[in-house]
């Protein structure tokens, strides 16, 4: 037949999702095919934000340093700038993204990776890059239009847009990367909670050097607060750097029954002038398109042999930059587990854990997304903006804050307040970093209730070695050279992290590698003489366990289950979570 394609996995979608579970399984050596819709990758930078956790997702595929290099590093996002225009008044900034004297150590100590700014038309292109390198088959404009499946098979039908025709792709799984609108979704009928469509947004892109306005108050977003502008109902949009200082986006609300009709170019350059506040200045528009706000997850991400990852089952506003940060994610969790499946190393059972460990991850992303919008409202009214009679009310407002009276006083305190609020957004290090898998089938509990948080889970990441949870990253030394703790693990592998007197979880390690046909690297950690070099007693410190303890790794660096010290039958031990992490039993 030869319209019929045949893989072992079939991905659908080229966005961070796709490309990220495409270079993932080719690393892993699994035949996939990547089917997209369009004949390239985003043609706009829409996310930005790049969290530690997908840099170290990039770090695993060895593609961190081509992340950084097209990156602009944390310094440059310190700031939330709050303004009547870029030469205007400027009524606060909050520093974000970590940048605060006292949040910066939080960030160094919890990563050994660096939040910076990626345009997503800079992202998407080392992934998909990396992925066609190491092996995936890429099909462009080739639409998913249908799919059928059994208990061996999916069979996915794609329309090739460039002749209209159609084809057949099998495959044993299909990934549905799809982004929001996800036909796969539909096409299996995942269940979702939430609503699409909420309200809609105007993007433009554009060109213009505003170094002069904003280069001593570095930010990715500057927000522009300006009555009497027609845009975002109360004068308010956002100016995103996208390349310092000189390619911008610009967002601002639009009505939601307007969404189909977008903006000219020329209604974007007077509005952009405006909020640049400077009408001189040279601008080039180069698009003008319009998305629209959603508060929807899947209540479930998979059916049969067909997964979804991504803005397919989590779809939320931009606040916090967690959308493509999670979508990446997904895909680290699911790609080793179906390596695993497809080389028979683990059973099928293996996989439905993708849903119940990312499922509530998705769900708390778009929570805490759209819960970010509801903190505005408190800063426009400490403002003045909302309930004025027209823009000269909303003027005199902004400026009665400044009054040496008492209401004047209780407005500063109140905007200062509204602003501090957005540490909620912009510097939810736990939220980004934080993710526990609990209730998992490939998580085997050692019989301790989980730690409690000591700060608030969302502003603050708690380091754990809690079965679940990511394991924490400490410095060390090996061969020479400096390496993290996740540098031991990941690429694929288990591993299992000991130390002094820790030989038996080393000889049972080695039993059930050749047990169970994968590959488990034990290694020491502690004084020299051991694998890796504790030269700060920092790992002494963190891992939780004694030193002849244990830690089990997975590829996905998340604890799979620890022993607190040495065990006679650590062999016997070992096999057991095993076989219940593999869904071997
Ligand atoms: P995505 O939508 O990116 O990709 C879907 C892919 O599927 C595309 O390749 C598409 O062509 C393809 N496709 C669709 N239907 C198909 C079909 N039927 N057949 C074949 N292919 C099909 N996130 C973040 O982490 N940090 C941030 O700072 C921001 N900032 C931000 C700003 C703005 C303005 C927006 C609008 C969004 C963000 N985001 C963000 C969110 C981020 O853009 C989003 O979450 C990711 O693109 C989602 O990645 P996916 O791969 O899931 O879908």
């Amino acid at each position: 037949m030869s319209d019929l394609i045949e893989t072992d996995v079939l991905i659908v979608g080229s966005g961070p999702a796709g490309t990220t579970a495409a270079a993932l399984l080719s690393t892993h050596g699994i035949r996939n095919m990547m089917v997209t819709r369009f004949g390239w990758l985003a043609d706009t930078p829409r996310a930005h934000i790049t969290n530690q956790r997908t840099m170290e997702v990039m770090r695993d595929l060895g593609l961190e340093q081509a992340a950084i290099d097209v990156s602009s590093k944390q310094n440059l996002m310190a700031n939330n700038v709050f303004c009547h225009s870029l030469t205007g008044e400027e009524f606060g900034r909050i520093l974000a993204w970590g940048n605060h004297p006292a949040r910066k150590a939080d960030y160094e100590l919890a990563s050994p990776c660096s939040i910076c700014d990626i345009p997503q038309t800079y992202l998407e292109p080392i992934l998909f890059q990396a992925a066609a390198k190491r092996g995936t088959a890429v099909r462009m404009n080739a639409e998913f239009v249908a799919l059928e499946q059994d208990a061996e098979q999916v069979t996915a039908t794609i329309r090739d847009r460039l002749n209209g025709k159609t084809f057949k792709v099998r495959a044993k799984y299909l990934l549905g990367a799809d982004g929001a609108r996800s036909t796969v979704a539909e096409a299996i009928g995942l269940p979702m909670a939430g609503r699409l469509g909420l309200s809609a947004s105007t993007n433009v892109i554009f060109k213009a050097d505003l170094s002069k306005y904003v280069a001593h108050r570095p930010s990715v977003l500057y927000w522009i607060l300006q009555p009497g502008l027609d845009i975002g109902g109360i004068g308010a949009g956002v100016l995103r750097m996208v390349r310092p200082w000189h390619e911008w986006q610009a967002i601002w609300g639009v009505d939601l029954d307007k969404c189909e009709t977008n903006i000219t170019h020329a209604e974007a350059e007077a509005a952009l002038r405006k909020m640049i506040g400077d009408e001189d200045i040279p601008l080039t528009v180069t698009s003008t398109a319009v998305w629209t706000v959603n508060n929807m997850y899947a209540e479930q991400y998979s059916v049969g042999r067909v997964f979804c990852m991504g803005d397919a089952v989590h779809r939320h506003p931009p606040l916090n930059g967690l959308g493509s940060n999670t979508s990446i994610q997904d895909a680290f969790n699911l790609s080793w587990k179906l390596a695993a499946v497809l080389k028979e190393q683990a059973g099928a059972a293996l996989l439905d854990s993708y849903s119940s460990e990312r499922q509530p991850i998705g769900k708390q992303v778009v929570t805490r997304a759209n819960r970010s919008i509801e903190d505005y409202p408190p800063i426009f009214e400490a403002l003045g903006l909302i309930g004025a009679a027209d823009a000269a009310g909303a003027t005199a407002q902004i400026a009665a804050r400044k009054a040496p009276t008492a209401e004047g006083k209780e407005r500063r305190t109140k905007l200062y307040a509204a602003i501090q609020q957005k540490n909620y957004e912009f510097n939810t290090h736990g939220v980004e970093l934080g993710q526990r898998y609990r209730a998992s089938s490939a998580i085997v509990p050692d019989g301790t209730e989980e730690p409690a948080y000591t700060r608030d889970p969302e502003l603050y990441f708690h380091p754990t070695t809690w079965p679940g949870a990511r394991l924490p990253h400490v410095w060390l030394e090996r061969d020479g050279q400096r390496v993290s703790s996740l540098d031991l693990c990941g690429k694929g592998r288990f591993v299992v992290l000991t130390g002094i007197g820790g030989d038996g979880w080393k000889a049972a390690a080695a039993v059930m590698a050749k047990r169970f046909g994968i590959e488990i690297e034990a290694l020491t950690i502690g004084p020299s003489g051991c694998d890796a070099m504790d030269i700060y007693a920092d790992w002494f410190r963190a891992s939780e366990i004694e030193e002849d303890g244990c830690l089990l790794v997975r590829p996905d660096h998340h604890i799979a289950w620890r022993a607190f010290s040495a065990m006679p039958d650590a062999a016997a031990k070992l096999g057991e979570v095993l076989e219940k992490i593999l869904a071997r039993d």
